[in-house]
């Protein structure tokens, strides 16, 4: 594969640009708590790159009662995420290392497009409150899309916001359901964090500013 082909670079935001486990962590477990759901870390883990609502059907294979409606799943959910957006208030400029505010800056410098996409409803919740709005050209997010990861919408949608062939984009995730959204959507893909030793990923980055020798 020739690195020239890229054109455009893709984000997923949860575990890439930002930080946010510990905060979906803390609201679907004091969810899981008052319905009497066992949760741990663990199982979080498996919620990476996932949607809401099919995160709530992953910590719901451990409830042992009645099925629930689909109508209390969706109060469950809204619960789930009033606290979790609660814990995003409290984020800032400072929850955005000084390696990925350089990185992105001089992929813009090289002439990149760039994009969020990720299967966040709260992206730009997210994005504002760390100040990051206006690095990227784009946002593609879980507003504008009705598949979630593995599902390659997000990053399909991103790609026609940029204006860019999917070819011509490198996706960067931490998530292997995200990879294989990428690959899916017939991207390249790098991974960071869980995902570098991915199988389907093309470029395992061991830090943020690796893009800049895939990215030249
Ligand atoms: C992804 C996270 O970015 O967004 C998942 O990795 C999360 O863990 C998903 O479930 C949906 O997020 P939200 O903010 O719309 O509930
Ligand atoms: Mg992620």
């Amino acid at each position: 594969m020739s690195e020239n082909k890229l054109k455009a670079v893709i984000f997923d935001l949860d575990g890439v640009i930002v930080f946010t486990d510990k905060f979906h962590y803390q609201a679907w477990k004091k969810m899981a708590d008052e319905i009497g759901v066992y949760f741990d870390e663990e199982i979080n883990n498996r919620l990476r790159g996932v949607g809401r609502m099919e995160s709530l059907d992953i910590i719901l294979e451990r409830y042992e009662g009645e099925p629930l409606s689909e109508e209390y799943k969706k109060i469950l959910a809204a619960k789930k995420n009033d606290m979790y957006r609660e814990l995003l208030y409290g984020m800032g400029p400072d929850d955005v290392t000084a390696e990925v505010r350089e990185t992105l800056a001089e992929l813009r410098n090289r002439g990149y497009k760039l994009s969020i996409g990720s299967s966040s409803k709260n992206a730009k919740l997210i994005l504002r409150q760390v100040r990051l709005m206006d690095a990227f050209d784009a946002i593609s997010d879980g507003t504008n899309i009705s598949k979630s990861k593995p599902d390659p919408e997000v990053f399909i949608k991103a790609a026609e916001y940029l204006d860019v062939p999917c070819d011509n984009c490198l996706v960067v995730e931490d998530a292997s359901a995200g990879i294989d959204a990428a690959k899916a959507g017939h991207m390249y893909a790098a991974g960071i964090g869980d995902a570098m030793n991915y199988s389907l990923t093309d470029y395992p980055l061991t830090s943020f500013k690796d893009l800049l020798d895939i990215c030249k």
